[in-house]
């Protein structure tokens, strides 16, 4: 008996180990980090995503990631679920087109993609970054694709840099008049304190000016009177631009503001709680996590104030080891925090962390938990 021992508590624990893997499909728990399995038995395959409900059914939107490249070679996946643990996949919501020089040519680079849902116009809008096939990160742009039910698929409209020939609405005159000193040949060296005045006072965002800002981390976020914002990283990932839509939610309306000049904020997700703007965002280190960080408005425009990052306990310093992506509202007082944990090296393996927002103070905090009940 004693020679089998070390086998059979082999076999016990790979047995184990099945039913635990199943179960995590089946229980009721979110459990951030590990795998995540759908309706179909596979992990769930949407990053970097944004969830939109809609008609009591929760309809979650991401990138789908292949085994070895984090290129865009399927599209932007949807699952739904009306408990937020059991999720079924609705399949491919928006597919990569195979039409070569098209903006979403497979192989391009699709990141973060929300959708949002008009009541004026019954359309269901998508929003995502874009960058060009073959580009590197060069392109920077947002893409807009539009679809008549939440599941897809959606039709691909355009792609382009925001707000071309537009200055964010709080350049003054003064303001304006400070830019035009800005010569962007006068700044080649980066990250000096003369190069951050520079950038804080808009000399990325006229050097953008004509042919529009750039638009690369981005969310969406649709307040209570109706109006929706694109938020996203521009200025060479120095500085968050806040964007109002048009009525349709198709296009940049003429007006944006900034937040956090040459602060190098990525990943902002954002809520409304008792009257204030809470926006949580990274730090810029490519697919490796770091410490989160907070702000607060009274008013969509701002004044925006940075606070501590609002993760509590081990690897809080490194958000958890994930990177921001949505805020989910559920009701009652009660906020999901969404965050991806990168695998760039086996990028379908990314993983999701998704937890509890509590309030301390009346300031938001974030506290890793092993498993909890939504
Ligand atoms: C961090 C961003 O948040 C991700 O969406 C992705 O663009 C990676 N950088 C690429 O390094």
């Amino acid at each position: 008996m004693t020679t089998h021992f070390p086998y059979i508590r082999a076999i016990l624990l790979v047995l184990l180990s099945t039913l635990s893997i199943h179960m995590s499909a089946q229980d009721s728990d979110i459990r951030s980090g590990k795998l995540w399995l759908d309706d179909q038995g596979q992990h769930i395959n949407a990053h970097g995503g944004g969830i939109l409900q809609h008609n009591g059914t929760y309809y979650w939107y991401g990138e789908h990631k292949s085994d070895h490249t984090s290129n865009a070679l399927v599209g932007v996946t949807c699952y739904s679920s009306t408990d937020l643990i059991h999720w079924h996949n609705c399949g491919v919501a928006l597919s990569m087109s195979d039409r070569p020089g098209s903006d979403i040519e497979r192989g391009c680079i699709i990141e973060r993609p929300k959708v949002i849902y008009n009541h004026r116009t019954g359309k269901f809008c998508m929003w995502f970054h874009l960058e060009l096939k073959d580009q590197g990160y060069g392109a920077a742009r947002y893409g807009v694709a539009v679809s008549d039910r939440p599941e897809g698929p959606f039709e691909f409209l355009s792609s382009q840099r925001a707000n071309p020939g537009q200055w964010p609405t709080e350049f003054d005159s003064r303001a304006l008049a400070i830019a035009d000193t800005l010569h962007i040949a006068r700044y080649q060296q980066w990250w000096t304190p003369d190069w951050y005045r520079a950038v804080e006072c808009g000399l990325f965002v006229k050097r953008d000016l004509e042919g529009g800002q750039m638009s690369r981390d981005m969310t969406l976020y649709v307040d209570d009177d109706g109006k929706a914002y694109h938020i996203y990283s521009s200025e060479d990932n120095l500085t968050l631009h806040i964007a109002l839509l048009t009525d349709d939610y198709l296009h940049h309306s003429d007006r944006y503001t900034r937040v956090a000049p040459a602060g190098h904020n990525e990943a902002p997700a954002i809520f409304k709680r008792q009257g204030t703007y809470w926006m949580i965002t990274s730090g810029c280190t490519g697919w490796a996590p770091n410490a989160a960080r907070m702000f607060s408005a009274p008013c969509i425009w701002g004044p925006w104030t940075q606070h501590p990052n609002p993760c509590i306990g081990p690897r809080a310093d490194k958000t958890f080891g994930g990177q921001s992506t949505f805020i989910l509202p559920l009701g009652n007082d009660r906020w999901i925090f969404m965050a991806d944990i990168w695998r760039p090296r086996h990028p379908s393996d990314a993983r999701y962390i998704w937890l509890p927002i509590d309030f301390e103070d009346d300031k938001p905090v974030i506290r890793w938990c092993d498993e909890w009940h939504p």
